[in-house]
């Protein structure tokens, strides 16, 4: 599956944090890089969003700084990693989920430290976008 640390958690020094859960939680990093998105491949990565009220925000905020990628390798990786990352929104992470990912370094609904392909194919697509 594909993985990002977002800008949020790259900027609060997070990510060391972060690639430490992941390895502890049996996955293995098999490639990684640093990046910053464009807006053109932030809109392609997140096309599926296109016409929500927070897409402009969404592809403003994730192209604006650096971020983390990771392609993980576990069995049932995507379900796995969507697991550990917890909900989409840090505030309902933190009271249903506390130990996830987004509970601890996510913001709110919007600002939620990570990303996680939601299918394989959907990581077949992000893997050949970022890498
Ligand atoms: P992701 O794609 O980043 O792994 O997150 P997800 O599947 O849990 O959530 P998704 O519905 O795909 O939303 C993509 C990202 O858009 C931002 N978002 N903001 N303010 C809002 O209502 C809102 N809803 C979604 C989040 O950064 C979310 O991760
Ligand atoms: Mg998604």
């Amino acid at each position: 599956t594909l993985a990002l640390i977002k800008p949020d958690a790259m900027q609060a020094n997070n990510k060391e944090a972060i690639i430490h859960k992941i390895k502890e939680n049996g996955f293995k990093i098999i490639q990684e890089r640093q990046l910053q998105f464009s807006k053109e491949l932030a809109c392609l990565f997140y096309k599926e969003h296109k016409g929500k009220p927070f897409f402009e925000d969404l592809i403003d905020w994730i192209s604006s700084a650096p971020i983390y990628a990771m392609i993980l390798e576990k069995e049932d990786a995507v379900q796995s990693w969507r697991m550990l990352m917890g909900p989409t929104d840090s505030n309902k992470a933190r009271e249903i989920d506390p130990n996830s990912i987004r509970a601890i370094y996510g913001k709110d609904g919007s600002h939620n430290a990570a990303h996680g392909s939601d299918s394989l194919t959907s990581a077949e697509r992000e893997i050949d976008l970022v890498f």
